[in-house]
């Protein structure tokens, strides 16, 4: 494992989460195993890509969490694909992670986890904690979680706690709580073990269709589009493919220090006191895995874009209503990132693109019921006045 900060080199171990000498974020560096064959996998979802995955297990705690469609686009584009991860166990990504940092957890005999959340690390988190039989506390801004989110912790039984404050106030408050205490097992994405898991995207994407030009991936925290990255990387390191795609963020207008940090040049970004955005899921202004999303972005040549919220609203309706898919805002994100690519010339229509569909729509109810139809109140009798008006157009 290797510091991001300051270099300290330290053998790869379960128990090291953040760097034992500055406290910064930690990478994991892994040798390509010896005889390693796509024709050897067994099984579906993260763990078939075990041997990819370091770590001791003494029990697995899964609830059969990635496998996801790669969809490919009938009416956007015949070259674009839609990794479509609301499909997972509780609807988000965030479950090819908590698989692994879970089951590291009950490996390490911790009985309780934490984590801040805007939403889904926390459905993911509560919902693993319950399978693994462990207490779980997760940290959420109060009134900026969507409804279907907030549910999810509910119903799974996770002890809520509720800032005053952006989620960045809820995550500096759980990591404070992991340095000072080491009381409870931290489950966001400053802690490595989850991101080996969230990789485990690359590999799925490309044994379905080999490596892609563009990878789009909205980017809130920061972990994911580093992880996607990485798995492309370590592929790239075994010799199984020949190139690592472009790794594109995209992030909502008013939450996006790391696309303004890319855009402008800058090697730091400059952080956001009161983030804002439709897109509660990104809705970050301190993104913590800020250095490892601008590693991955910038070793793959990659790019960020920014995209407003009237944008991320009408990608979403045309997911839906063009494609049949439905996803949350924050992952509609990427299809308002495509789109503005391909206008800006930073993407041609013909390169292989795949997005990053993060999230169900279901997650988010009222963003949903936001886009416009008809609601017409019918007399039953006379249905089919209005019906065949439809039809011919002599209602609109
Ligand atoms: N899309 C969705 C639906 C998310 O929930 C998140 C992050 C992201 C994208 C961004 O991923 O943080 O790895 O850059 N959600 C976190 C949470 C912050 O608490 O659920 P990232």
């Amino acid at each position: 494992m290797k510091c991001l900060s300051c270099g300290y080199e330290t053998p790869i171990d379960q128990h090291t989460i953040l760097c034992p000498k500055c406290g910064g974020l930690l990478e994991i560096i892994i040798e390509p195993p010896k005889g390693f064959s796509l024709s050897k996998l067994k099984g579906r979802g993260v763990w078939r890509y075990k041997d990819l995955i370091p770590g001791y297990y003494k029990s697995i705690i899964s609830i059969n969490e990635g496998n996801t469609p790669l969809i490919k686009s009938a009416n956007i584009n015949k070259q674009l694909y839609f990794k479509f991860e609301g499909l997972n166990p509780t609807g988000s990504f965030k479950d090819r992670g908590m698989t692994v940092a879970v089951s590291s957890a009950v490996s390490l005999n911790y009985k309780t986890v934490i984590a801040a959340s805007t939403g889904n690390t926390a459905a993911s988190a509560a919902a693993y904690a319950a399978r693994a039989g462990i207490k779980s506390f997760i940290v959420l801004p109060k009134g900026k979680v969507a409804l279907g989110k907030l549910a999810q912790s509910v119903l799974y039984g996770a002890i809520i706690l509720e800032v005053d404050g952006s989620f960045d106030v809820a995550m500096e408050a759980v990591m404070r709580l992991y340095r000072d205490l080491k009381i409870v097992y931290p489950l966001n994405s400053f802690n490595p073990w989850r991101l080996e898991g969230q990789k485990t995207i690359a590999f799925e994407i490309m044994e379905d269709i080999g490596v892609p030009e563009n990878v789009i991936v909205p980017v809130g925290n920061a972990g994911n589009i580093y992880a996607i990255w990485k798995g492309f990387n370590e592929l790239l390191k075994i010799g199984i493919i020949d190139k690592v795609p472009r790794m594109i963020g995209v992030q909502a207008e008013g939450a996006s220090p790391i696309a303004n940090a890319i855009i402008k040049g800058k090697n730091e970004p400059d952080f956001i006191e009161n983030p804002d955005t439709v897109a509660t899921a990104i809705r970050i202004g301190r993104p913590v895995n800020w250095q490892k999303a601008m590693k991955a972005i910038k070793e793959s040549k990659g790019t960020a874009i920014i995209v407003s919220d009237s944008e991320i609203l009408e990608a979403q309706k045309t997911l839906a209503r063009k494609e049949g898919i439905g996803a949350e805002p924050a992952s509609a994100a990427a299809l308002a990132g495509y789109l503005k690519a391909i206008n800006n010339g930073i993407i041609d229509k013909d390169e292989k693109t795949v997005l990053i569909l993060t999230g169900h729509s279901l997650k988010d109810p009222e963003s949903m019921a936001k886009a416009d139809t008809k609601r017409i109140l019918v007399n039953p009798l006379h249905i089919e006045k209005i019906i065949v008006g439809e039809i011919n157009g002599f209602n609109s």
